[in-house]
């Protein structure tokens, strides 16, 4: 039986016994070329990664099968969205599990891409999914923006405690990331910017 769990922007996720088969769906707006070979990219990276994540005992789904189009099946990983349970929970220490997960990613030169709470699932660890804007880079700047995008979407989803929360992440990714004190200067350069763009 195929039951589906959720739908974004550009997927359609079902859950298969005992598996997620996610599946990226044609945009009509898009021209028909750019649309397939933006899917095709974006599963196949998809595909590369979470490999690249099992090899290193990462927590993320395990990759069942890719059909390098716009399926990917992969491991379902039981449990809630940090989305739904940050706020009722010790937010600090998972920020700080957080930090130290995203310390690991960048350690093997990967580039999340979209570090958001609806991107993490938790079930007695912080599980990170979603890889199909993920890079493979050992670029400070892409580890700085990386970051960056992540105090975004705390911001915008967990305004009461968003302070906080990334702190603690800062904290300990500096502590776990090589070259993390380097990073965190880019960062506050990459921030400057970005006030620098909404202001003009
Ligand atoms: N492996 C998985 N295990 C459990 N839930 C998942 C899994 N993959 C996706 N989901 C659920 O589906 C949602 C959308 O999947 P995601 O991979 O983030 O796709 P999108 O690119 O559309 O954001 C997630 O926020 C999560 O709720
Ligand atoms: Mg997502």
């Amino acid at each position: 039986m195929k039951k589906l769990i959720a739908q974004g922007a550009e997927s359609k996720l079902f859950l298969v016994k005992d598996n997620v088969i996610k599946n990226r769906f044609k945009k009509n707006y898009r021209i028909k070329e750019i649309d397939e070979k933006l899917r095709k990219f974006r599963t196949k990276r998809e595909a590369k990664v979470l490999q690249k994540l099992e090899a290193i005992n990462f927590p993320s789904p395990k990759l069942i099968e890719n059909d390098e189009k716009e399926n990917l099946e992969i491991e379902y990983i039981k449990g809630k969205l940090l989305k739904d349970i940050l706020e009722k929970n010790n937010y600090v220490e998972l920020s700080k599990e957080i930090g130290e997960k995203i310390a690991i990613l960048h350690n093997n030169n990967i580039i999340h891409g979209d570090l958001t709470t609806s991107n993490m699932v938790f079930n007695k660890k912080v599980y990170f999914i979603d890889y199909g804007l993920s890079l493979f880079s050992h670029k400070i700047e892409d580890r700085a923006v990386d970051l960056h995008l992540l105090k975004e979407a705390l911001e915008s989803k967990h305004y009461k405690i968003w302070e906080k929360c990334y702190k603690a992440v800062l904290e300990v990714y500096e502590k776990k990331a090589v070259n993390g004190k380097e990073v965190l200067k880019r960062l506050k350069v990459v921030e400057s910017r970005g006030r620098y763009k909404r202001k003009h």
